[in-house]
């Protein structure tokens, strides 16, 4: 089961433990209070108060309050709620472009609260990029001036930031429109420069807040696609804010949300669609196509039953029936699969007492999968083959997906349906070919 994205479940217990030495950015209680009652306000945030009563009684504003979590290196990190929830403020205190109330962060076990001026620019010019939903893109500068602006206010010169711009403009598909002005390119091109922009000072981490909102569906979508990319090709740690849940959940390795300034859940995904953590999450992940969201690797399981070519076909035929399965995988040495064996021709085998399978009758009735492909894909593929579907990476078999796992995972009540989550699949011959 390598292929688990789950691999990470439990990195989200993190509050209240000493900042993780791994971690790219370790926040812990973490309150920003706006406003000159911030005793009173943290005070009252402590007794369990809403961030509204708290602003009745106090006229301060406990944007974000008590928060804590990690950053993995390399991560797609989400932070997700709805408006006021405080995504802002807290995406602003990871670069210290607000002063936190309490609480640490900490980029690269470097804590930033010790750190003087000159250490938090070049922070900010060397190691965390922003992108924001308007970006602030120069217009009577070219596009490719306007990406080499980060590096420009670095003191960069001017033939090592112009081959950065240009290596960036490259990577996000815009090296044909570099002599442009921004005014002359459409709002998804005008985004991609000031991705380009923060690609070109060539920090580890880029915090984005809200890039894509304004962008049209379609546009957006290319977008986020080039962002995937980019993450896997060029290994940044991204801090990707955003208000729509769907864009969370294909987007971020894990997702952070906030309600109120307050953390509700950290998990991937998937986690958080199969355990809420609350009423609130539930209520708000009701509505997330869980068939884009959940992949083979998150209903995957064990075969049942697998079979080698020198195994006795008499044995096999028991096994079979003890697995409640017309059909096994036949692996070799490698896991590879060499096809599939049915129960009547074990039965016909086992008649002529033959002791090992013969290659020459294995079938081809099954299908495969790669593990990080979303249930969506798989709905066509489970079912109707005395085998359930394959999940095969690099070559081998990790695991096989059952059609009643595809159909439970996409209901969220798979009691009131009926579906018995452990039904592989496996129907009778005359089912199968009734429907063939
Ligand atoms: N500079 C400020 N002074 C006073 N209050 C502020 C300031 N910045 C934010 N707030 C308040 O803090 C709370 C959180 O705001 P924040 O902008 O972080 O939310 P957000 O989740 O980014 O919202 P949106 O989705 O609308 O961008 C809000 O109640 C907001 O009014
Ligand atoms: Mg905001």
């Amino acid at each position: 089961m390598s292929a688990l994205r789950k691999a990470g479940t439990g990195r989200n217990e993190t509050s209240g433990g000493t900042a993780g030495d791994t971690a790219k950015i370790a926040v812990r209680n973490l309150t920003k209070v706006f406003g000159d009652a911030v005793d009173e306000a943290v005070a009252l945030a402590r007794d369990g108060v809403g961030r509204s009563e708290v602003q009745r009684r106090t006229g301060s504003t406990v944007a974000v309050y008590d928060v804590s979590f990690d950053i993995e290196p390399g991560e797609l990190f989400v932070i997700m709620g709805l408006s006021g929830s405080g995504k802002s403020t807290l995406v602003r205190l990871l670069n210290r472009l607000i002063e936190p109330t309490s609480g640490t962060i900490d980029v690269d076990g470097r804590d930033l609260g010790s750190l003087d001026d000159a250490e938090l620019r070049d922070l900010r010019n060397r190691h965390i990029a922003m992108v924001f939903q308007k970006f602030a893109l120069l217009p009577h500068r070219t596009v490719r001036q306007n990406a080499e602006y980060g590096l420009q206010i670095r003191g960069t010169d001017p033939a090592e930031r112009r081959a950065k711009a240009e290596w960036a403009l490259e990577q996000v598909g815009l090296a044909e429109r570099a002599d442009a002005y921004p005014g002359q390119l459409s709002g998804g091109m005008q985004q991609r420069v000031g991705l380009a922009r923060a690609l070109a000072s060539d920090t580890d981490v880029l915090l984005m807040d809200e890039p894509y909102s304004a962008l049209d569906p379609l546009i957006r979508r290319d977008m986020q696609k080039l962002l995937v990319r980019l993450q896997k090709d060029l290994r940044k740690t991204i801090v990707f804010i955003t208000h729509d849940l769907n864009e969370a959940m294909l987007l971020g390795d894990r997702i952070l949300l906030l309600k109120d300034g307050r953390l509700v859940q950290v998990g991937t995904g998937p986690e958080i669609l199969e355990s809420p953590a609350d009423d609130y999450v539930a209520e708000f992940v009701s509505d997330v196509d869980r068939s884009r969201v959940l992949t083979a690797a998150d209903v995957i399981r064990e075969p049942r039953i697998t079979v080698r070519l020198d195994e006795n076909p008499a044995d096999v035929l028991v096994r079979l029936g003890q697995a409640e399965a017309t059909g096994a995988y036949v692996l070799d040495d490698d896991r590879r699969i060499l096809g599939v064996i049915r129960d009547d021709q074990l039965g016909y085998a086992a008649g002529r007492e033959e002791t090992s399978i013969d290659p020459a009758v294995l079938v081809e009735e099954y299908r495969t999968t790669e593990p990080d492909r979303p249930l969506i894909d798989l709905l066509h593929r489970v079912g109707r083959n005395p085998v359930p579907l394959g999940v095969v990476e690099n070559g081998r078999l990790t695991g096989v997906v059952p059609r009643g796992a595809v159909l439970a995972a996409l209901s969220t009540h798979a009691d009131a349906h009926g579906l018995d989550p452990d039904d592989d699949g496996h129907r009778n011959r005359s089912d199968r070919n009734e429907v063939a």
